[in-house]
């Protein structure tokens, strides 16, 4: 039995993704410049969301509002702004480049700090400045795009992190990815959760099994196995949508 509080698109093939969630960050655009004049989105790192991005860029009458967007990332390496596993940097090729959004747009996160703890506390502060927010207020995204890994963990939220279970009010928190050896900051689950709308682009068979336990389509898992991290995401007062290929849908009830 899949979560009932979610929806589930599965799309032929990985190819199929970006069209699929096209649709869905321009109805989240149009309500929220509808409504406050403003979009603000925080965008997924990794492979999967890359063509999405660059469809984006490439859209005309009617394409996004791009002016009326501000730009978040849902995690971040803590590595140059300009490094090959940089998110930032796909997101710079992949959209802002070609749909020439405005830097004062982009929030990335500012991995030129001293320290990924450092780097975590500016980002936070750009939250609070952006959304306008008082000390442990939680920003509200209009939407979060995710990805999902084959170990279940979303953003840079990983299994044993403990930016997995942080319950305080932080936004954004910095955490040490022992499986990568590597920093990462990300937005923390309570300020994914606050969204309005989040979205996780899936593609792959290696991600089925991940996908099955954090749809909760995989009794074992429900009954043994801790939950992967993705399993937190649940928006209190929000949507919550994962667009998935065939491949990452294997093993799902077809009901
Ligand atoms: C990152 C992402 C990460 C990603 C998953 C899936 O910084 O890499 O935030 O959570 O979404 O690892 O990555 P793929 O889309 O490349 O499979």
């Amino acid at each position: 039995m899949i979560r009932p509080e979610l929806s589930l698109r599965v799309v032929e093939s990985a190819g199929d993704i970006a069209a699929a969630a096209a649709p869905i960050v321009l109805a989240a655009e149009r309500e929220a410049i509808a409504e406050r004049g403003v979009f603000r989105i925080a965008l997924a790192g990794g492979a999967t969301p890359r063509p999405l991005y660059s469809l984006l860029a490439s859209m005309r009458d009617p394409g996004p509002s791009f002016q009326r967007w501000q730009i978040f990332f849902g995690d971040e390496r803590m590595v140059p702004a300009g490094h090959p596993d940089s998110n930032y940097r796909m997101v710079r090729e992949a959209l802002l480049d070609r749909a020439a959004i405005p830097p004062q747009r982009v929030h990335r996160v500012p991995t030129e700090a001293g320290s990924a703890a450092q780097a975590a506390a500016l980002y936070a502060a750009e939250l609070r400045s952006c959304f306008a927010l008082a000390y442990g207020q939680l920003p509200r995204f209009d939407l979060v795009l995710l990805g999902l890994g084959t170990d279940g963990h979303t953003a840079s939220l990983f299994p044993g992190s403990s930016a997995v279970t942080e319950t305080s009010t932080q936004p954004v928190v910095a955490t040490w990815v022992e499986k990568l050896a590597a920093d990462r900051i990300t937005l923390a689950v309570g300020a994914i959760n606050a969204a309005r709308t989040v979205v996780f682009l899936v593609a792959g068979a290696d991600k089925a099994p991940a996908l099955r336990a954090v749809l909760g389509a995989d009794a074992q898992a429900d009954a043994g196995a801790p939950a992967p991290p993705a399993r937190a995401i649940a928006p209190a007062d929000g949507e919550l949508i994962f667009v998935v290929d065939r491949a990452a849908a294997t093993g799902l009830p077809t009901g």
